[in-house]
């Protein structure tokens, strides 16, 4: 977890404000959530895994007070979202916010894809995404409610993402989605943003772009500013989009990557390019042993 004292906002500001983070149990979520809790904020957050999402949502109440409620929801499931909303609605209302967080990717040659593995990545990104977006954009508008709402995209949207196919793609689709709903649905007080971050190690990520870390050694040698992000600096940019005092800020993706894109393309081309068939092959062993250790905790 984060530094909080490197939040550049101050306590209370998002007092009242009620958002929800997807895939907000681990990772870049999970630090998403600590920031906006910690400016007074309560935190709905949703995962698979319902035991991962329940002991993140106990840690960061025990560490800060507040309110963080956690659901078991596979983002993939319109009727599992439509069930969560009813609930985030029953317990307190309205919310004021969505952080389209949750996603899935794998670094893999797109000729060895299967169509399961395709439809896995988009599934996630490109459908679920939508879907969440879509069910609570249409009970805010019918209640004629205003709204932040925030993807968490990639740099690989503007020049593609070699090894990254689904995920560059579906990414791509919800920046056309966030530029779209801006204008949209910009007249009922609704606005769209994204952030597209480099490289900020998580667990989930690490494990299957950059098995054995080869990759995340080589980004970070690589960034103009010689290192990876770090964790409040996506939160404070996240808190400046999602928070009040910036509201006309709308329909806009901002890159937080330390000019890594514009050095050197920011995505896995040249460290994936040479790898043979044997690599690939251990690669691929290393990343589905991480999907079936994650597969076995999840409920959804
Ligand atoms: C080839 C693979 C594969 C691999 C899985 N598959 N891993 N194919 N190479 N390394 C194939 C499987 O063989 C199967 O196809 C299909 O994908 C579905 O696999 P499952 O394990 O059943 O999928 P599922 O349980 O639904 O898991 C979804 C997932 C997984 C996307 C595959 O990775 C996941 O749950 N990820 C969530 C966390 C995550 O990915 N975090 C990183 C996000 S980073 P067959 O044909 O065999 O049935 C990110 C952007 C980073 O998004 C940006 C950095 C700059």
């Amino acid at each position: 977890m984060m530094d909080t004292s490197r939040l550049m906002f101050r306590d209370g500001l998002m007092d009242g404000m009620r958002i929800l983070v997807t895939g907000g149990g681990t990772g870049l979520g999970l630090e998403m959530t600590e920031a906006f809790l910690k400016l007074g904020a309560a935190v709905h957050i949703c995962g698979r895994r319902q035991g991962k999402v329940q002991e993140a949502a106990e840690t960061l109440m025990a560490r800060h007070g507040g309110k963080v409620v956690a659901h078991g929801c596979d983002i993939r499931d319109p009727q599992a979202i439509a069930d969560m909303v009813d609930a985030i609605w029953d317990e307190g209302g309205a919310l004021t916010g969505v952080v389209n967080n949750a996603a899935g990717n794998f670094v893999s040659r797109t000729e060895d894809l299967s169509i399961n593995g395709f439809n896995a990545i988009s599934d996630i990104v490109f459908r679920g995404t939508f879907y969440v977006t879509h069910e609570i954009g249409k009970r805010l508008i019918a209640e004629g409610r205003s709204a932040s709402f925030l993807s968490i995209l990639t740099t690989w949207i503007w020049n593609g993402g070699p090894f990254t196919v689904p995920s560059a793609m579906s990414k791509s689709a919800i920046n056309t989605m966030t530029q779209s709903l801006a204008t949209e649905w910009g007249r009922y007080g609704l606005r769209f943003n994204a952030i597209a971050p480099g490289l900020f190690p998580t667990e989930g990520m690490s494990a299957r772009l950059s098995p054995g870390g080869r990759q995340d050694e080589r980004s970070e040698r690589n960034n103009p500013m010689g290192r990876h992000g770090e964790m409040h600096e996506l939160a404070n940019l996240a808190v400046f989009l999602m928070g009040p005092g910036a509201e006309w800020v709308n329909g806009q993706t901002i890159a937080i990557d330390g000019a890594g894109y514009q050095a050197n393309g920011g995505n896995f081309y040249q460290a994936l390019s040479p790898l043979d068939d044997e690599e690939w092959e251990t690669m691929r062993a290393m990343i589905k042993g991480t999907n079936a250790r994650d597969k076995a905790e999840r409920t959804t």
